[in-house]
């Protein structure tokens, strides 16, 4: 794989005093307009340490959520700015403007081993159109280019790509590169090979679902999903979620996974209940009753999957088993993330549930990666190129 990395341009005639841009994915929860959780501030740490150790002069650009090219005050990169300067212990300048005379003013200021944050990149139309004016107008800004976003680097953006072929010097910052290296485990896995998909839609992991089915040993899905699954097999799913549309691809997924030779799981028990509600009365169930909705994996369910984990030698798993926020429908998804931290296999998490469930039962040193992407992670393991990677060269 050629993606160029942080030592080759380090080592490369050096970064002192060079206005290096940095595309970090700073995209994180706030609340009360402070950041609620720094994992991925966090996990930018280590490249722009070895950037301001070096006396890079050190540009960091981010999104945070889906502004859509208008500048919304709650959407502002500020609060991540001072959270930034916290953890890195110096102080962050915050330019304004991702681009022009704003942004301009604050990295000609910075001297060797200092720290800018740019204002939110998408406040921009350009951003997420690629527009290449845009593109120029961010490159107007960068010495070198650093790529760290692996979290966004599944999109073709103007800046995890368009910019990129416009700054001579680029490499992959160590995070990105981190990711990379662990995620390719699970294309190259040691067998067998557990893949545990949760979450509510089928629409929103098709694609991932049809890429595993005939790939993992033992694909295993849980959450809401699985309603559309179970439907499929023409089994009693009462009141859940179930995408009707769906039901037919579904089917071919199980077809393909059984041509394959492969274990398709699905559950066997369930937690029900009449409503989505923290006080709703709950129930395990073998069958869903009418009127009755599917809210989490049963305890069977739970402990068969967890059981599954410890077989196996690779384990990439993505999407909580039940409604996780609600603690009445988290309890499927905790018995999976303990199964998958007791296991001796090489394990991948990605996506906010299930890293919340390891995080909240402390196992996070039990795994052998937590990856930042939880999108960009499904289309890396689905053998996808991802735009942010091959705009570095990695063709
Ligand atoms: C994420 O949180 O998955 C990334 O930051 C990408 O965000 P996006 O889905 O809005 O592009």
């Amino acid at each position: 794989m050629g993606v160029p990395g942080l030592d080759a341009l380090l080592a490369d005639g050096g970064v002192r005093g060079q206005r290096v841009f940095v595309r970090a994915d700073l995209n994180v929860p706030l609340r009360d307009g402070r950041v609620s959780d720094d994992t991925r501030i966090r996990a930018s740490l280590p490249t722009l340490r070895r950037l301001v150790d070096a006396g890079a002069r050190v540009v960091v650009a981010s999104h945070l959520g889906r502004p859509e090219g208008e500048r919304r005050p709650e959407l502002s990169l500020r609060p991540v700015a001072a959270r930034l300067g916290e953890l890195l212990e110096q102080r962050v300048a915050f330019a304004d403007d991702c681009v022009g005379p704003a942004a301009e003013a604050v990295v000609d200021g910075l001297g060797e081993g200092e720290v800018a944050l740019l204002e939110n990149l998408r406040f921009h139309a350009g951003e997420t159109k690629n527009d290449p004016e845009f593109a120029r107008a961010l490159a107007a800004l960068a010495d070198a280019y650093v790529n760290d976003a692996f979290g966004t680097a599944h999109r073709a953006h103007a800046s995890t790509a368009g910019m990129v072929s416009q700054v001579a010097r680029h490499a992959a910052g160590d995070l990105l590169a981190s990711e990379l290296q662990h995620l390719r485990v699970v294309l190259e896995p040691e067998r067998p090979l557990l893949c545990l998909l949760g979450g509510a839609k089928v629409s929103d992991k098709l694609a991932v679902l049809e890429a595993l089915a005939p790939r993992a040993d033992v694909l295993a899905i849980g959450g809401a999903m699985a309603y559309t699954f179970l439907r499929a097999l023409g089994q009693p799913t009462g009141a859940s979620l179930v995408e009707e549309t769906l039901v037919g691809e579904a089917s071919k997924v199980l077809a393909a996974a059984k041509a394959a030779g492969r274990r398709l799981l699905l559950p066997t028990d369930h937690v029900v209940a009449r409503e989505l509600a923290e006080d709703a009365e709950a129930r395990v169930v073998k069958e869903i009753p009418e009127g009755w909705m599917g809210l989490d994996v049963g305890p069977e369910t739970a402990a068969a999957y967890a059981a599954e984990a410890t077989r196996a030698r690779t384990v990439f798993w993505n999407g909580p088993m039940g409604v996780f926020e609600m603690e009445r429908f988290a309890g499927g998804t905790r018995e999976v993330a303990r199964g998958v931290a007791e296991s001796a296999a090489v394990s991948v998490v990605g996506g906010g549930d299930s890293l919340a469930a390891i995080n909240q039962l402390g196992l996070a040193d039990r795994i052998t990666h937590c990856s930042t992407g939880g999108g960009a992670s499904l289309e890396f393991v689905q053998g996808l190129a991802l735009p942010g990677v091959v705009a570095l060269g990695d063709v």
